[in-house]
């Protein structure tokens, strides 16, 4: 199996954009971070060493992990954090995946600079399942704050309030031309008649994304590492978290203008949020010119420019017929093991709340309180130690309790009016699994504070989307509904404002995997909760030990 080797030094950088110049913690002084590059099978190793005063980890998002849980990263889940002047090295291998993920910081806000794309190819003489693009181009959409984004979650959560926005989103890093002082553009050079693969990828800490490219169709390809079933549109759906890879076909012709490439949000919640657009340029090569590739320049805005027309912010209908399209390929080459059966069965509610305001404090959050997320009522506290850890080395005691989710819980009515008791629990409580059990959580949108949708992300799984509507979950008449033939596996759904969704997967992969929404704004609040896989009888089920170089707390 081929290795691949990464040196990842987490340095200080200056970097500027929107005339703001801010020092901000880099991957080898780049942002955004490096791409890495590998085929299915292979073995990636990467040497994180770190130069800065924060406590760094790095996570491999939708990297299944198997068995090789001590590399999957979340601070205080399954490692303590790398600290100054240390150095630890994530060993993994990729099985059973190829497509587009992403690799981030997985400590308080530090992912806001602190990414870069995964790109799993297939193995070597392996096709795409669809025709072979004439080129690749990444675009990861992330956000820019002109603030120190530690500085603006320290703040809110002493505040109890909501963080401030970010000033810009971007795509590789760039926010482009519809920005003031903006002096930087990511583009995409292309020839006539010639058909893209373009990997998208979510980086954003708090928005889900529409995209669009003015005058151009797209084909959606993969979601999550997943092949789908090939469709058409004209408008994407992405959360943070998730990945999509679509198929852009150029015009046959040099069409003598130029095309934006734009996103901007979709939301529903309440509170603020930064409602701008980013924009790249999709730029067609004259014929005869000599230069190829994509760089970043200047925008230089021709004469003929056409901008795409992004739906409107709070647009629901759109995504969820968006998200109803994704389908598995479901061949005889790319079956969709959906769990036929289920062993164990859960209801998770999912949605903001609060926490009483401290004595002797002011607080920004709803009423005077501080705001919270919570799954089932439960505020998810952050241990001093790894869960992993104490789990392996059977000292859970003071650590974590395995009592979540705490049934029965109150009945509610999820859609209608709030309970005068919007205050959550808080705890660290975990859910534990038997090994290979196969597992249905239905998550439903509590709207207790206004409706709004979680990008929930699992982490060492993949899960099947067998079901997804509006209201409130009906336990009785729903389920008839479920696809158990080709629903989408991805590791990152999109929970419906003021709806639900039904997830089934099978706990295959021993170790403590973590479950929180995507928002890095509700993680923070408390929106997360992890699960225990046990180990299986044999030695090839089994989580091997950990390496001698794991971080201590
Ligand atoms: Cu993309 Cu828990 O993370």
């Amino acid at each position: 199996k081929h290795i691949r080797n990464y040196n990842f030094d987490i340095r200080m950088k200056s970097v500027t954009r929107l005339c703001h110049t801010k020092n901000m913690v880099t991957v080898n002084g780049k942002f955004p971070g490096p791409k890495i590059v590998a085929r299915e099978g292979d073995q990636v190793v990467v040497k994180v060493t770190n130069h800065v005063s924060n406590n760094i980890t790095l996570h491999w998002h939708g990297v299944r992990q198997l068995r090789s849980g001590w590399a999957d990263g979340p601070a205080y889940i399954t490692q303590c954090p790398i600290q100054t002047g240390q150095t630890y090295v994530y060993n993994f291998t990729i099985s059973g995946q190829r497509g587009t993920l992403f690799w981030h910081a997985h400590i308080s806000w530090l992912r806001a600079t602190l990414y870069g794309p995964i790109v799993i190819l297939p193995k070597r003489h392996v096709p795409y399942p669809f025709p072979k693009p004439h080129k690749e181009a990444t675009l990861i959409f992330g956000e820019w704050f002109n603030a120190d984004p530690e500085a603006v979650i320290n703040q809110a959560l002493q505040t109890g309030g909501g963080p401030n926005v970010s000033d810009a989103y971007t795509i590789n890093g760039l926010p482009g031309p519809l920005y003031s002082c903006s002096k930087d553009t990511y583009k995409l050079k292309v020839k006539p008649g010639k058909t893209y693969l373009l990997r998208l990828i979510n980086a954003a800490l708090n928005d889900d994304l529409f995209f669009r490219i003015a005058n151009h169709t797209l084909t959606v390809v993969e979601v999550d590492a997943v092949y789908v079933k090939p469709f058409n549109t004209k408008t994407l759906l992405i959360t943070p978290g998730q990945t999509t890879n679509v198929l852009l076909s150029t015009k046959p012709n040099y069409p003598n203008a130029n095309f934006l490439m734009a996103a901007r949000p979709y939301a529903t919640g309440l509170g603020t949020f930064d409602n701008t657009t980013t924009a790249g340029i999709l730029e067609y090569e004259k014929p005869n010119s000599t230069t190829a590739g994509t760089t970043a320049s200047s925008p230089k805005l021709p004469i003929r420019l056409f901008k795409p027309k992004l739906p409107a912010l709070n647009d629901t209908a759109l995504a969820a017929k968006f998200s109803n399209r994704l389908r598995s390929l479901a061949n005889a080459q790319f079956p969709a093991n959906v769990p036929q059966s289920v062993d164990r069965r859960f209801f998770f509610t999912v949605g903001l709340g609060a926490n009483p305001c401290p004595k002797n404090q002011t607080c920004q959050g709803p009423n005077g309180t501080k705001f919270s997320a919570s799954v089932n009522n439960v505020s998810f506290i952050m241990p001093t130690t790894a869960l992993l850890q104490a789990h392996f080395f059977g000292q859970s005691k003071g650590v974590y309790t395995k009592d979540f989710p705490g049934f029965p819980l109150l009945p509610f009515n999820y859609t209608g009016t709030p309970p005068n008791n919007t205050f959550v629990t808080n705890g660290t409580k975990v859910s534990v699994l038997p090994f290979n059990a196969t597992v249905e959580v239905v998550m439903q949108d509590t709207s207790i504070l206004g409706a709004e949708s979680h990008p929930l992300h699992l982490h060492g799984f993949n899960f099947f989307v067998v079901g997804q509507g509006f209201g409130n979950y009906n336990p009785k008449t729903d389920p008839s509904k479920f696809n158990l033939v080709d629903p989408v596996e991805r590791n990152t759904v999109a929970i419906p404002s003021g709806g639900w969704v039904t997830i089934r997967f099978v706990a295959d992969n021993p170790g403590v995997w973590f479950m929180h929404c995507h928002f890095e704004v509700h993680t923070s609040w408390g929106l997360k909760m992890a699960w225990v896989v046990l180990d299986g009888k044999l030695p090839s089920q089994k989580l091997p030990p950990p390496p001698s170089d794991l971080p201590q707390c």
